[in-house]
């Protein structure tokens, strides 16, 4: 039995404390949930209505950190290859998209109710928290009910369960000035697709050869019948797509490739521990109904265990051989050496964005020591941090040493993100900048102005502090934050 300790929450927001979540599902979740809000990272949304169910906002902490993780996401998958160019596409589609991506017709989840509150679970979920099987995801109807009965299962609050029921996860609403059919349009259910109705234009007019690969990051939207751990599961997110396009008889050579690829991008572009870090293959059951072979990157959230942070699909030729029916054009690819004309095999890596988000701040995630020398700190490594560096006087109540602290303030904001603070001692403004990941707090004080030109610079890791002459400054941070 996985170590699986998820909790559904299908009770409205404000029956549930923080913007949807029942009850934070371990310690070290409910420290991050805490300090996330507390240090401007996450906020539930609409929080002054009493949060709706699992809506989450980034404030300014957590739009810098986002901002960050993208960029080293940007910068191992587009930027440091030439086989990768990136797009940005629109969040409606043409309704007919999601017909023939075969979502309208099979993206579904399987539901039962809890037949006295009339909440509704993902079956799989109650399922597999049961302890009867690992992975539930691949069940039939008839599979359902019956483990159902067989085990006795009740829902999370003791009561008897209905028979269960397929739930489509598109988000519907209505673009135009009628609400019929005719209007009828879906939220992205994978953020995907755009790459596939554009490959053609991408190819043509950035003069591409197989293989190569598009890459977005977008929004997309499911109707998640339980959203569960904070920002883990949520019906808003965002995925960080990869779509590798080949020869099919390359295929199977690339997705091998790929599987590695996103284990090294784990370890050595965002700097997670190798240990909490695995793939695992789904079985022929649980897959995706347009993937040929799967896998999911997991990473280990502490007491929840290994959970999905990405998956890696690959997709055949289904999604362009799809569109090509449905759309009525000629999606396929000339090779003018061979003069063979085919649809290209496409290798997916899909992250998603807020899950990796999450292993970010609990693999990070640091307290050290007891008592009143407690402190919680972010082990970012720099390029992640929010705030490269704080910049404070010794005392404000001082004008010599504001005016020299904002002077070299003003100077460091010209090249990296930093941070000014004045309040409190500078103990309280260390165990400030630590909780949010400030790498590095400089200390302008009486010395700096009459003797010695330096100030003091303080490791966020080792605490260490060290004297700094003030015209190095920025080249000694521009060393330190590489
Ligand atoms: N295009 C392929 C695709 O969408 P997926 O495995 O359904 O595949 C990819 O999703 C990633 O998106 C997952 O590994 C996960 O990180 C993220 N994801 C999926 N559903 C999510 C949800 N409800 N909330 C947050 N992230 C989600």
């Amino acid at each position: 039995m996985p170590e699986k300790k998820d909790l559904s929450d299908s009770a409205p927001a404000s029956a549930q404390g923080y913007g949807g979540q029942r009850k934070a599902t371990s310690d070290k979740m409910e420290k991050i949930v805490s300090l996330c809000k507390r240090r401007g990272f996450v906020f539930p949304s609409s929080e002054i209505y009493g949060g709706f169910a699992a809506t989450y906002d980034f404030g300014p902490m957590g739009f810098l950190l986002k901002k960050n993780i993208e960029f080293a996401w940007r910068k191992w998958n587009v930027e440091t290859r030439n086989d990768v160019v990136e797009i940005e596409g629109a969040i409606f589609l043409h309704p007919k998209v999601w017909e023939a991506s075969g979502h309208v017709g099979g993206f579904a989840d399987t539901l039962v109710e809890d037949l006295v509150t009339h909440k509704r679970y993902r079956a799989d979920h109650l399922i597999e928290e049961a302890g009867i099987m690992e992975n539930a995801g691949g069940l039939k109807l008839d599979e359902t009910d019956e483990l159902i009965k067989k085990h006795k299962i009740l829902s999370p609050d003791g009561n008897p369960l209905s028979t269960a029921k397929k739930f489509n996860q598109l988000v519907k609403t209505h673009l135009g000035a009628t609400e019929d059919d005719s209007t009828l349009v879906y939220l992205k259910g994978e953020s995907c697709q755009n790459i596939y109705v554009d490959y053609k234009l991408v190819m043509d007019s950035m003069r591409l050869k197989l293989p190569f690969g598009i890459a977005q990051i977008g929004k997309a939207f499911r109707n998640e019948i339980t959203v569960k751990n904070f920002i883990f599961r949520t019906r808003e997110f965002e995925q960080m797509d990869l779509q590798y396009f080949c020869r099919p008889e390359d295929a199977d050579r690339f997705y091998e490739e790929w599987k590695e690829n996103r284990i090294k991008f784990y370890s050595e572009a965002m700097g997670f521990d190798k240990n909490n870090i695995k793939l695992r293959q789904h079985t022929a059951e649980e897959r995706a109904f347009y993937a040929r072979d799967a896998w999911d990157v997991q990473y280990k959230f502490a007491e929840l265990g290994f959970q999905e942070i990405e998956g890696i699909h690959n997709r055949g030729s289904y999604d362009l051989d799809q569109h090509s029916k449905f759309s009525g054009k000629d999606l396929t690819y000339f090779d003018d050496q061979t003069g063979e004309r085919f649809n290209p095999y496409i290798v997916e890596c899909s992250g998603g964005f807020n899950r990796l988000f999450l292993a970010a701040l609990f693999e990070f995630y640091r307290e050290e020591g007891e008592g009143k020398d407690k402190r919680v700190y972010l082990a970012f490594p720099p390029k992640l941090a929010p705030y490269k560096a704080a910049v404070f006087p010794l005392l404000k109540n001082k004008p010599e040493l504001v005016a020299k602290a904002r002077e070299i303030y003003d100077d460091l904001r010209q090249h990296f993100s930093v941070a000014w603070d004045d309040r409190g001692n500078v103990g309280k403004r260390y165990y400030s900048q630590d909780e949010i990941g400030t790498p590095f707090c400089i200390t302008v004080d009486f010395d700096t102005i009459e003797k010695d030109n330096c100030v003091t610079v303080r490791d966020r890791d080792t605490k260490e502090q060290v004297r700094v002459k003030i015209e190095e400054l920025n080249n000694y941070l521009s060393l330190k934050l590489i």
